[in-house]
């Protein structure tokens, strides 16, 4: 199989994952369990859950509890963008292809859409105890990785910089702090869980943090020169979003060739920490070279 196989192979087990870790609609509050599912299936690419699975196998893991949490962090990512689209915030249309939740079922529904995501993922998560009683110390840590990168040291906390960084020039350090926490968090999150539920140790978990974040920053950078150079098809979502909402960016600070230089450079930095860390991973190391030119 050629690496894009591979690739298409294991997006397809991921969304039959998601299918099956999808609230059930029933009850009177079966409006939000359809709002979730329209955001959850709607495709994506599913870097995150799939990183994770990658670094689970590179460091030994064979057990299902990694599923759990696999479904959490696409939940937790979702819900992002769920409220990142509202109106109050990048204010955009379209999203995985499909109109946003605040259009299709109202503002008031996408918060809660957007809570209810974000409150699932650690039901699922926990769930993982479940499944292996016996690896509790594993998974509590794990929890506590997915709870911080996401909340106000994580994403939450770079979103938040995002948001009042509007409409203002910016220096670099703050950029890099933005891009850190509301992008490269939930990918420190997905690689570090990975690693930590297949019982690496303390040092190797900073190490994969470390390439993580290479690979958070330049999948963000990647994201800025795509807003600008793809098209609304292709992506699945509107371009020139950070231009209509006044964003400084990488593309707008260093230029389209700058920043597609760091992209570059920031992924085969990443790739060589691997290397050195595992020689043996191919898969992974060619989804972090793919990552450097994808398309969307
Ligand atoms: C979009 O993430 C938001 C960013 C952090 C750049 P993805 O590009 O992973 O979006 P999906 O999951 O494929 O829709
Ligand atoms: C958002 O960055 C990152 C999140 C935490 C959701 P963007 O605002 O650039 O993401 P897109 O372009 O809307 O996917
Ligand atoms: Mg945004
Ligand atoms: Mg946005
Ligand atoms: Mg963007």
């Amino acid at each position: 199989m050629t690496f894009k196989e591979k690739y298409q192979d294991k997006v397809v087990q991921i969304d039959k994952l998601l299918m099956r870790y999808c609230p059930a609609k029933e009850g009177h509050q079966s409006d939000i369990m359809d709002a979730m599912e329209y955001n959850l299936l709607a495709g994506g690419k599913r870097i995150r859950p799939m990183l994770m699975q990658e670094v689970y196998h590179l460091f030994g893991g064979t057990e299902d509890m990694i599923e759990p949490f696999m479904a959490a962090i696409e939940m937790i990512h979702t819900y992002s963008l769920v409220h990142d689209d509202l109106p109050a915030m990048d204010n955009d249309d379209y999203r995985r292809g499909r109109k946003t939740t605040h259009i299709v079922y109202g503002e008031d529904m996408a918060i809660l859409t957007g809570d209810a995501l974000l409150n699932y993922a650690f039901e699922t998560a926990s769930t993982a105890f479940d499944l292996a009683p016996e690896k509790s110390f594993v998974i509590g840590k794990a929890l506590q990785v997915l709870s911080k990168k996401a909340g106000i040291y994580g994403m939450i906390g770079g979103q938040v910089v995002d948001v009042k960084s509007t409409g203002k020039r910016i220096d670099a350090e703050t950029l890099d702090f933005i891009y850190k926490l509301k992008t490269a968090a939930l990918i420190e999150a997905s690689m570090m869980i990975g690693a930590i539920l297949a019982g690496a140790s303390d040092e190797e978990v900073k190490v994969v943090e470390k390439i993580a974040e290479k690979v958070g920053l330049s999948f963000q950078i990647q994201d800025d020169i795509l807003d600008v150079e793809s098209t609304a098809e292709v992506l699945g979502k509107p371009i020139h979003s950070d231009e209509k909402n006044d964003k400084m960016t990488y593309v707008t600070w260093k230029g389209l060739k700058e920043a597609t230089k760091v992209v570059e450079q920031m992924s085969k930095e990443a790739v060589s920490m691997l290397e050195s860390l595992h020689p043996s991973d191919d898969f992974l190391k060619q989804l972090l070279l793919y990552l450097i030119h994808r398309e969307k």
